[in-house]
């Protein structure tokens, strides 16, 4: 493992995109990101104080896709597990990729594959405290505390959590990571409005099932939804 840290670069996600001969667990960390990237092709802002990191990890051949798939959601409960050691506010896990307080987001999570190799980023509001246009929709660890944090222990403590959090999940461990993101679950009961393609579909969340879809109540009847089909937004807010 090896570790890279900048003052400012494009995206944590890119440079390790971009480096050859990846390690399993090579991280690169930024003050700053100028072009720091969220899924579906959003920005991510990314400003000094916060947690702005990614890390490798390797495919291993004998696990299949569909368990890769589940990632992002091994990724937030040790995202969770490292937030509540350092603070424990009333986090929630907002399926499938994001972590919530108090109806904000404070963390997001993105995972991409390059080769063979899988680049998990993430992001963390730490101590930064100004989000412009987003102020209605995100906090952080010290607007919601009134502290300020050790930003890098906070990224290694992460990382240890996700190898506990990955280790757990290769021996067997799924359930009991689905049961902490179910008790955390951000989108339960609420509001969702899933877009398909071109088509919109308004339900009521429900829990994160075994195979990682949502549940998600639709005109009396439960479907699921897996997170490569839909856009989920809620608050009953239209979906873009
Ligand atoms: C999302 O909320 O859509 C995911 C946001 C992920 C942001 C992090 S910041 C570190 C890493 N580098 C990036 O460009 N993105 C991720």
């Amino acid at each position: 493992m090896r570790v890279f840290r900048f003052d400012e670069i494009d995206s944590t996600n890119s440079f390790l995109k971009r480096e050859s001969n990846l390690e399993n667990y090579d991280l690169a960390i930024a003050k700053n990101q100028t072009d720091g990237r969220g899924r579906r092709g959003n920005s991510w802002v990314s400003k000094e104080g916060a947690a702005l990191f990614s890390f490798v990890l390797k495919e291993d051949a004998e696990l299949l896709m569909e368990e890769y798939r589940k990632l992002p959601l091994v990724t937030g409960v040790a995202v969770l597990g490292a937030l509540k050691k350092f603070k424990n506010l009333n986090y929630k896990f907002k399926w499938t990729n994001d972590i919530y307080v108090n109806d904000k987001k404070i963390s997001g999570i993105l995972v991409e594959k390059i080769n063979e190799n899988f680049i998990i980023g993430i992001g963390i509001n730490v101590n930064n405290k100004e989000f412009g246009d987003l102020s209605s929709s995100a906090t952080s660890m010290r607007i919601e505390s009134g502290k300020e944090f050790n930003i890098e222990e906070l990224i290694f403590t992460v990382v240890e959590e996700f190898k506990n959090c990955f280790g757990k999940f290769l021996s067997g461990g799924w359930k009991l990571i689905l049961n902490e993101i179910n008790e955390r679950n951000h989108l339960l009961d609420k509001p969702v409005t899933i877009k398909i393609i071109d088509k919109v579909v308004r339900g009521i969340g429900g829990r994160v099932l075994e195979d990682g879809t949502l549940e998600v109540t639709v005109d009396g009847i439960k479907k699921s939804f897996d997170i490569g089909e839909v856009h989920i937004s809620f608050k009953d807010k239209p979906a873009k």
